[in-house]
């Protein structure tokens, strides 16, 4: 039996598979078996009233999870999926409480992988649910992993079976729209951009953002996306001197910038990621899980430019640094 034959049957029986897709590294259940799903938030450590994405194998499964669709769900749906965009919608009544943590509405989300679509497709096919409910296979508040050597280091023995699609093309988690209340929110930034979700709903409201008491979404937790070591925002102009400064106070630096590290630096862990936004977030994960691993003090990340297309990887960079260094302090700050 082929790798996805075998995923089907583990699914069908109620055991996880790390699945790939475009974004990061699914940990999936079968979204209709509730202990199957009680399994997902055992493995990760992550609080059971935090709702889970439900990963369908095409648009026209969408009326067996969501009811009273309004017609923008159906032009997002037709305009970027399969790809990194989850419909927050009103639930069916059959959708376990389990998947949607006891809330009305359930995230739903096409995802952009031939490996991930495959598997959709032959559990639909097998006759179970079509559904596999998937947060991303890190343990709770740490960094989603974009390999399958991350989730194995992640969750390695929690899992039947790692389905290994290669690096994730997009590198950070889908972008969130909330259209069960009426006006499209925002909850997530990600790579499909407010514009972008403007442009295909033309004629609707202006997409709102997600306010503080927007509910349930973990994404929007402060401490999230976090490596262990403490990491730091600083601008491009504080940069050097920011650098400068930490040697001399013999600290151990790992550093993610832009560009490559100017010469006369002392051997350093430096990444340079880029001033492509788009190729600065599909290293992005990989680059802070390496630098969280060479034994430094602090990591130092160059903010990128404030500028729209900068907004999902602002977003993820923002939550590291306010939940990073659970090992080791910034130094300087108390
Ligand atoms: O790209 C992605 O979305 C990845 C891949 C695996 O698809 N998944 C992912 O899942 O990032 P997770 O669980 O790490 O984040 C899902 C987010 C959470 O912030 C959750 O609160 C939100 O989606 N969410 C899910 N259902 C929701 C609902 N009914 N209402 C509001 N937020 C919801
Ligand atoms: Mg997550």
């Amino acid at each position: 039996m082929n790798e996805i034959g075998r995923a089907v049957e583990l699914l069908r029986a109620g055991e996880l598979v790390a699945i790939p897709t475009e974004t990061v590294y699914g940990l999936g259940a079968d979204a209709a078996n509730p202990v199957a799903v009680a399994r997902i938030f055992a493995a990760k450590g992550r609080p059971a009233d935090h709702p889970l994405i439900v990963h369908i194998p095409a648009a026209s499964h969408l009326d067996q999870w969501a009811k009273n669709i309004p017609q923008a769900a159906h032009t997002l749906a037709a305009t970027f999926w399969p790809g990194p965009l989850t419909l927050i919608l009103q639930r069916q009544p059959t959708v376990p409480d389990a998947v949607t943590g006891g809330q009305n509405t359930v995230g739903l989300r096409v995802p952009g992988h031939p490996l991930a679509l495959a598997l959709l497709a032959a559990f639909a096919a097998a006759g179970g649910s079509g559904g596999i409910a998937a947060p991303s296979a890190n343990r709770f508040g740490r960094i989603s992993p974009t390999t399958a050597d991350h989730v194995r280091e992640e969750l390695g023995d929690q899992v039947a079976l790692i389905l290994d699609g290669g690096p994730c093309e997009v590198g950070i988690e889908s972008t969130i729209v909330d259209l069960s209340r009426g006006a499209p929110v925002i909850l997530r930034p990600g790579a499909i951009t407010a514009e972008q979700i403007a442009a295909a709903l033309h004629g609707t409201p202006a997409i709102g953002q997600a306010t503080a008491s927007t509910p349930r979404v973990p994404g929007a937790l402060e401490a999230h996306y976090a490596p262990e070591t403490g990491l730091r925002l600083v601008t491009a102009a504080e940069l050097p001197a920011t650098v400068e400064a930490l040697l001399a106070q013999d600290l151990r630096l790992a550093v993610l910038a832009l560009n490559a590290a100017p010469a006369g630096l002392p051997p350093l862990a430096w990444i340079a990621a880029g001033s492509n936004a788009r190729d600065y977030a599909h290293q992005l994960y990989a680059a802070l899980r390496e630098l969280d691993h060479v034994g430094a003090d602090l990591i130092l990340v160059e903010a990128p430019p404030q500028t729209m297309e900068w907004q999902a990887v602002h977003d993820r960079l923002g939550r590291a640094a306010s939940g990073a260094g659970k090992r080791q302090a910034d130094p300087f700050r108390p």
